[in-house]
């Protein structure tokens, strides 16, 4: 997911789901194989970083789940350097259970950017959620690869004090402006010392030469490829620097990142005000008075008064006030509308998916009631955390050109004029924000595909909701537009990404994958 899909306690969090102006002088990664992947059982002796992706409960199930095994693929940090210094990458693979004909390996990435591709496999392979369709398990191998600095693999490492300290985004004086852009610069330059030379080539271009390098390594001559969110990102980029080597490629939940950084927030702050409308009249017309306690009332206006109060009084969030608690024990304004925009990701709840419409109703009822539990903001516990590499990746990949606090203000005023009641409060706004000072310069910013590399390209799936709280349906229209062999399949509803949802629009993925079948120009399914 673009951003982490559990903001608040839980510390197991799934999914959540360009030029460079450093020259890659060798684009293409060795070929044959730098080496040949060698799958073990997952189990921690085995695989020591795996313990970051599952609770301590399921550890001794990691090595004898049925149809699961890990394997790990050394790159170089800097693909200007092949000879230097490496890394490594983990993955995870789901076996393909037969019976019909094996059509090969699909990687999965849920997006992010930071989110685990590992985890959700091995969770598959547990039985926690069911992520990948009989369809698809019976035809492909799923291998979830961890992106560089991401779970399994190397991480990126930083202070969690400092990561904790930060300033407020939505800063509105002088001083708070300095306090942000300084308290940033620290924060990444811990991550710079703690990390070191990876900190500059966690973007995305680096991932796509990765997952070149982990093509190769599989033996396979296409790169199948299921991206949802920011995974969309990595595979247009991949897409971009290896048009020759696409097989069947599914983008969901469209990142259309080639734009300036105005009309990114504006669609971004757009499309997360509409998705929270939407939730608004969910309560009033489908949920019932049990599953929505607004139901029949006037929840926006509720939502605009909890807004307004918070910004006087932090609400306390009780079930983060612990000594080893991972969230914040007071929530601001900023931190709920930051926080309630993951929760519109799934509208109906579902085994493995930590977040549905109902769960964001009683998030906000407990948050009305005066326990913002559910609202608050994680803080970073450890020098490894998860919410480290979202960050690091986005600095690298995304512009940050605000350098004043009138820049800032503009942006803020652009964004409630859009967006009344949420302010643009997202990933376009956060790293327009919270990356002003990073200590890296952007290694891959904006810039729309590469026309001739497109035109190499096998037809494709895009897929988007119309009512995506976290990708604009115009995003999922703006990298449409860039590749012809593209046929853009819409679901009309809500949340973020459709591939879990297991509907109509899971079918027509897996048809795509399993048989190449693609939809008709302008389909539009409802689940
Ligand atoms: C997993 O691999 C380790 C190390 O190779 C081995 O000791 C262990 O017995 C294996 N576990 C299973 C269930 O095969
Ligand atoms: C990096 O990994 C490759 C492939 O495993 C290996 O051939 C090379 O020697 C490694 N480089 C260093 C500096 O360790
Ligand atoms: C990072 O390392 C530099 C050089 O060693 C040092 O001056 C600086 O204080 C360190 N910064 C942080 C935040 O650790
Ligand atoms: C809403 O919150 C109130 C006060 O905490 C509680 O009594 C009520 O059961 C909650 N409603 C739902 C549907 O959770
Ligand atoms: C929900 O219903 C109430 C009562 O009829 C109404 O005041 C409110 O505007 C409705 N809200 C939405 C989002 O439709
Ligand atoms: C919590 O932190 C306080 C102060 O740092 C310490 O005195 C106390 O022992 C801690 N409690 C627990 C349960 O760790
Ligand atoms: C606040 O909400 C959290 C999350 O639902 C819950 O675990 C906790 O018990 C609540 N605390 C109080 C004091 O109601
Ligand atoms: C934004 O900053 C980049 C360098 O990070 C610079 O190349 C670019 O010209 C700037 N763009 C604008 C619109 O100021
Ligand atoms: C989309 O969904 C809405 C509401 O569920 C419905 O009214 C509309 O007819 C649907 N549009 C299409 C093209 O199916």
């Amino acid at each position: 997911m673009l951003d982490n899909i559990l903001c608040g306690r839980n510390r197991i969090r799934l999914l959540v789901l360009a030029l460079s102006s450093i020259p890659i002088v060798r684009s293409t990664p060795s070929d044959p194989p730098r080496s040949l992947l060698q799958w073990k059982n997952c189990s921690v002796e085995n695989f020591p970083s795996i313990a970051r992706l599952v609770l301590p409960e399921y550890t001794d199930s990691l090595g004898v789940a049925p149809g699961l095994d890990c394997a790990e693929l050394e790159v170089p940090v800097d693909w200007n350097k092949v000879e230097g210094e490496n890394i490594t990458l983990g993955m995870a693979r789901y076996h393909a259970t037969g019976p019909g004909l094996r059509l090969g390996t699909v990687v999965y990435n849920p997006g992010g950017p930071g989110g685990s591709g590992a985890q959700t496999v091995i969770w598959q392979a547990l039985g926690i959620g069911k992520y990948f369709s009989n369809a698809i398990t019976g035809h492909y191998d799923v291998v979830g690869l961890d992106p560089r600095g991401v779970g399994m693999s190397t991480p990126v490492k930083c202070d969690p004090r400092l990561y904790n300290a930060r300033g407020n985004t939505y800063a509105t004086q002088n001083l708070e402006f300095e306090k942000l852009v300084s308290s940033n610069k620290d924060f990444g330059e811990s991550c710079r010392n703690m990390t070191g030379n990876l900190f500059f080539h966690v973007d995305t271009i680096s991932v796509a030469h990765d997952v070149e390098e982990l093509r190769i390594a599989l033996d396979d001559d296409r790169l199948n490829w299921i991206g949802l969110s920011y995974g969309t990102q990595i595979g247009s980029t991949y897409a971009n620097l290896y048009p020759q080597h696409v097989g069947r490629m599914v983008l969901d939940g469209n990142v259309d990142r080639y734009q300036s950084e105005t009309s990114l927030l504006y669609a971004a702050s757009a499309a997360y005000e509409d998705t929270l409308n939407q939730f608004f009249s969910w309560c009033n017309t489908t949920a019932t008075a049990e599953e929505c306690p607004y139901h029949n009332q006037d929840f926006p206006r509720l939502f605009k008064n909890l807004i307004a109060e918070a910004v006087k009084h932090p609400i306390p969030a009780p079930g983060c006030s612990g000594n080893s608690s991972s969230c914040l024990p007071q929530v601001s304004d900023i931190d709920i509308l930051y926080n309630v925009q993951p929760w519109l990701s799934f509208v109906n709840p579902a085994p493995g998916i930590p977040t549905s419409w109902v769960g964001l109703a009683r998030a906000l009822n407990d948050t009305l009631n005066g326990n913002a539990t559910l609202l608050s903001t994680a803080i970073a516990t450890s020098n490894m955390d998860p919410l480290f590499p979202s960050l690091a990746v986005g600095c690298l990949d995304w512009l940050h050109n605000a350098t004043s606090l009138s820049d800032l203000k503009y942006k803020q005023q652009m964004a409630i004029n859009v967006a009344p009641l949420t302010k643009g409060a997202g990933i376009s706004y956060l790293y327009q924000t919270a990356c002003i000072g990073w200590p890296a310069d952007v290694a891959n910013p904006q810039r729309t595909l590469d026309g001739a590399a497109m035109a190499k390209l096998p037809p494709i799936l895009m897929v988007n909701a119309y009512h995506d709280p976290a990708t604009s349906y115009v995003w999922a229209e703006g990298l449409r537009a860039q590749i012809p062999s593209a046929v853009l399949l819409t679901r009309n509803g809500s949340g973020h990404t459709s591939y879990l949802l297991g509907g109509a629009t899971t079918t027509a993925i897996d048809a795509y994958l399993v048989d190449g079948v693609l939809p008709g120009p302008n389909t539009v399914l409802n689940s």
